[in-house]
């Protein structure tokens, strides 16, 4: 298919979080946390935006493709926590590398980067487009309850960022949406509105652990089986899954169903939690400045949230 990955980046931010810090805020422990998620701390922004975020990834990923940010053609980004609604965030980031092409969010929770890589490789199908920047940047701090022990002690922020060109290293991929929010869904709140009637929602994460989880595990299964299929290979002969990057139950109970082993698993959610959007591209651009890739390295990514939505897709390194 069309495109091949010129390079990576992720930015996260200084301050670190633990989970001792967590228990001195709400009712839980370091035990409780690494038991269930399999968080150990995660990376919290003071005062930096997704935006802010995202262009520091873009900055590294550009560094690493070895172009500049005036040959961009495209930005796609993914968020749920801009800390504006507008301009998007990739507007944003295309501000701040100074880049001048057209730029634009898309919104599917954490499977989102998955969704934006795809629409960018539609781009490039299209023609016209020499290289495009595909970002997942998420401020979740600011949209969590922090006085939720159920998930506060999940999420983290950071951002991470792909620079893209015509290619041939794209195999497959799926998207899936099942459009509802009973299980997961992040409200705006009602703002000051006098002709609002519906019962407020305040802003925040709202999220039934128990029905993600079992989507999620259901989800990669059959995203990583599906992708394989239309590849023509077998999840067995994958490299390396870069999952996003939830809990490590989810991770390893796929795993066992697909009889992959848990080292082909890249996983990092000990040190970031779940950083949504940004969850992908932050692992596979640890697994890529690893040193372990190997040319023609099967690679395939997968993710899953809020829509609810789930993708994945393969690569050839
Ligand atoms: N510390 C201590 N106890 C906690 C806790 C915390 N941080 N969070 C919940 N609990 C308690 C619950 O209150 C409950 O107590 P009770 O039995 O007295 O009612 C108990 O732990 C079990 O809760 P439950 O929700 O059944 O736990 P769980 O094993 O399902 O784990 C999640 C909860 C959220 C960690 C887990 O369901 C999960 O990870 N789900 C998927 C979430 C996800 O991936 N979200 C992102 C999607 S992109």
């Amino acid at each position: 298919m069309s495109i091949q990955i010129l390079g990576t980046g992720a930015y996260v931010p200084e301050r670190i979080v633990t989970n001792d810090d967590l228990s001195r805020m709400v009712d839980t422990s370091d035990e409780w946390i690494q038991q269930r998620v399999g968080v150990r701390e995660r990376h919290v922004s003071v005062s930096e935006s997704a935006a802010d975020m995202g262009a520091k990834a873009a900055q590294r990923a550009l560094e690493a493709a070895g172009i500049t940010a005036d040959q961009l053609d495209l930005i796609v980004g993914a968020t749920v926590s801009p800390d504006r609604i507008c301009p998007s965030v990739s507007a944003s980031v295309q501000e701040q590398i100074g880049a001048s092409c057209p730029a634009f969010d898309v919104n599917s929770a954490c499977s989102g980067f998955l969704f934006a890589l795809d629409t960018a490789a539609a781009f490039i199908a299209r023609g016209g487009i020499r290289y495009a920047l595909v970002l997942g940047a998420e401020r979740l701090s600011r949209i969590v309850d922090w006085s939720d022990r159920s998930t506060c002690v999940i999420f983290g922020d950071g951002a991470g960022a792909f620079v893209i060109a015509p290619g041939e290293n794209y195999l497959a991929s799926h998207l899936f949406t099942q459009g509802g929010d009973s299980v997961l869904a992040i409200p705006l709140g009602k703002g000051n509105s006098p002709f609002y009637e519906k019962e407020e929602e305040p802003l925040a994460v709202h999220m039934s652990g128990q029905e993600t989880f079992k989507f999620a595990v259901k989800q990669i299964v059959g995203g990583l089986n599906l992708i394989a299929e239309q590849a023509g290979v077998t999840p067995d002969q994958f490299d390396y899954i870069v999952p996003h990057q939830a809990n490590y139950r989810i991770i390893d109970l796929a795993a066992r169903r697909l009889g992959i082993p848990m080292e082909r698993f890249m996983l990092n959610l000990d040190r970031y939690g779940n950083t949504s959007s940004a969850s992908v591209p932050i692992s596979f651009d640890e697994l890529a400045r690893s040193g372990k890739l190997k040319k023609g390295d099967l690679i395939a990514m997968c993710a899953f949230g809020g829509g609810l939505s789930s993708a994945a897709c393969l690569i050839r390194w």
